[in-house]
């Protein structure tokens, strides 16, 4: 991951120009990092802001690696892992993963990621995992679904963005090694990461909210929801703790 690296300072959005196959880009493993997005996306076509040259913004492309695509969920897990790990070995601090994929640092929200895949005929040879780090911010403008928060602001002080996203690489190079030789190794870190387990929750998804409890979390990364007609296997939405 990251042998071949793009940087670029204004761009729309790393992942969109990692999806967009006219831009020619093949090589698994290609980052692209941008130091400005025009048109940052989150999930659910939310915006991503991220002020200029203060974070990290940047996607990774994994192309034709059919036997990874089975399992997305476990990618999302390992992006989020990596990042999380990261912030914990580099600077110390306490680290938790929400269903499914962002990370939070006391509560608020220090990352964000966006997985997208594109077919050919109908089978998927492109996945793009886009990350983005609130690394060196200190304020925050605009609408949130979370509220969000920042290295900087938890660490107390600036801290060197390449240091940070190599680490980030690494990590996540090592987690997608273990969805093929032991799949379960990323869903029980990803669970001991997940504070919520346990926890009476909803899930939004679009204009259907559903009431429980967060029971478990699959083989491949599902959330489990105890409702009170059973367990509910639940593939998208947003978790909210009741
Ligand atoms: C979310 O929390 O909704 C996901 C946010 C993902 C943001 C990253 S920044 C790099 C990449 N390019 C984008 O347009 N989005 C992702």
């Amino acid at each position: 991951i990251g042998r071949n690296f793009i940087y670029v300072e204004e761009i729309d959005s790393t992942n969109s120009f990692l999806l967009d196959r006219k831009n020619g880009v093949n090589e698994s493993g290609t980052v692209v990092l941008a130091e400005k997005q025009t048109k940052g996306r989150g999930r659910k076509d939310r915006v991503w802001y991220s002020s200029k040259e203060q974070n990290l913004t940047f996607s990774i492309l994994l192309y034709k690696e059919f036997k990874l695509f089975e399992h997305l969920n476990l990618i999302n897990f390992s992006a989020s892992l990596a990042v999380a790990n990261s912030i914990e070995n580099l600077y110390q601090l306490r680290t938790e993963l929400k269903w499914p994929n962002d990370v939070l640092i006391n509560k608020k929200k220090i990352c964000g990621i966006l997985l997208e895949s594109s077919s050919q005929g109908n089978k998927i040879d492109r996945v793009v995992v886009g990350i983005g780090v609130n690394v060196n911010q200190s304020m925050f403008q605009g609408q949130f679904n979370y509220p969000p928060t920042s290295i900087r602001i938890e660490f107390g002080r600036e801290v060197e963005r390449e240091k940070l996203l190599a680490e980030i690489l690494n990590n996540f190079e090592f987690y997608l090694n273990k969805i093929s030789t032991e799949s379960n190794y990323i869903t029980r870190e990803w669970k001991e990461k997940c504070r919520m387990i346990g926890e009476k929750i909803y899930v939004k998804e679009g204009d259907i909210i559903k009431n429980g409890i967060f029971d478990d979390i699959d083989n491949e990364g599902f959330l489990l929801l105890r409702t009170k007609d059973g367990i509910e296997k639940i593939t998208i939405g947003d978790v909210s703790i009741v």
